[in-house]
């Protein structure tokens, strides 16, 4: 099937390079705005496993449409109207969560999610004009507003889509890993070759892994991240030991939980468990047994031993 010409467009977008220094104004704006760390995190998500953004669109999305729906049958005036408001009103909520997510992206994929927002952001003018319009009488008008506003927010959704699924932006990078490492014990390396105290990578049947060594205690996660696939054994240790005990709940001991630092937006991840300890990931890598046989250390996906 042939596609859509508008998905050329699009595809032309993400190399506008032409958007990069409205991109840098917009993203100083909103790095400005979202300072405090947790409350970035709590927006892209992490508390939840993925992000809340496109959670969060369903409110106005819904909204907005069902307001088109009344808005073409006589005598609904005042649900619509009270629909475009909520619709309205969840919007800047969800906008938020998208602009804090957007600030971590490639080059390519803030192009795109560039349009997309001013997409969404002129859309949900016009459904405030299609209020104010509705307010002063004009109910013709202020349905012709909110129609326009939905074909708008339509070519919005439209961005935002390929910036999902073609961009693969929001979406989890290890993902498929456990789907394509082999199940049993694979042989990893002689303990003696692994580095002491630093970030390592050993790729196995094709996969890239991260290894921590402390002594005899050896960390395996993914080395790809799940945010957008930057390679942590680039990055920075963090926090406690591996060796270090944990405490009666389980969890870290007295020098917090060791972790690793992702070099390209600063995802951090637990060393013991892979849990996202600071986004703007919010899917956990994931993590290997190891063991250690005849001096050659063994990793295995859990469960696939
Ligand atoms: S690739 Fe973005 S934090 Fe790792």
């Amino acid at each position: 099937m042939k596609p859509l010409p508008a998905l050329e467009l699009v595809t032309r977008l993400e190399d506008a390079e032409w958007l990069d220094p409205i991109s840098k104004k917009v993203r100083k704006v909103v790095k400005r705005a979202i300072r405090p760390k947790w409350a970035r995190d709590v927006l892209h998500g992490v508390p939840i496993g993925h992000p809340v953004h496109p959670l969060a669109v369903q409110v106005p999305m819904g909204a907005w449409i069902s307001a088109a729906v009344l808005d073409a049958l006589p005598g609904n005036d005042k649900a619509s109207a009270l629909l475009i408001g909520v619709g309205t009103g969840a919007a800047v909520p969800s906008a938020v969560a998208g602009f804090t997510d957007w600030t971590q992206l490639h080059p390519q994929q803030q192009r795109v999610g560039l349009v997309h927002a001013a997409a969404n952001i002129t859309a949900t003018g016009l459904y405030a004009a299609s209020l104010v319009a509705r307010a002063r009488g004009s109910r013709g008008g202020g349905k012709v507003l909110a129609y326009l506003g939905l074909a708008v927010v339509g070519a919005g959704g439209f961005l935002g889509g390929h910036l999902t699924y073609r961009q693969a932006a929001g979406v989890n990078h290890s993902e498929e890993i456990p789907h394509r490492f082999p199940s049993g014990w694979q042989p990893l390396a002689p303990l003696s070759e692994l580095p002491d105290g630093k970030l390592h990578k050993i790729v196995v049947a094709e996969i890239p892994l991260l290894v921590y060594r402390e002594g005899d205690a050896v960390s395996v996660l993914s080395d790809v991240c799940s945010h957008l696939s930057g390679p942590l054994h680039e990055g920075k240790i963090k926090g406690g030991r591996l060796q270090d005990r944990v405490n009666q709940n389980g969890g870290p001991g007295d020098g917090g939980d060791p972790c690793v630092v992702c070099p390209w937006h600063g995802s951090t991840f637990s060393l013991r468990t892979g849990e996202v300890q600071a986004g703007p990931a919010t899917a956990k890598q994931p993590l290997f047994k190891t063991r250690t046989s005849g001096g050659m250390v063994e990793v295995c996906l859990p469960g696939a031993e």
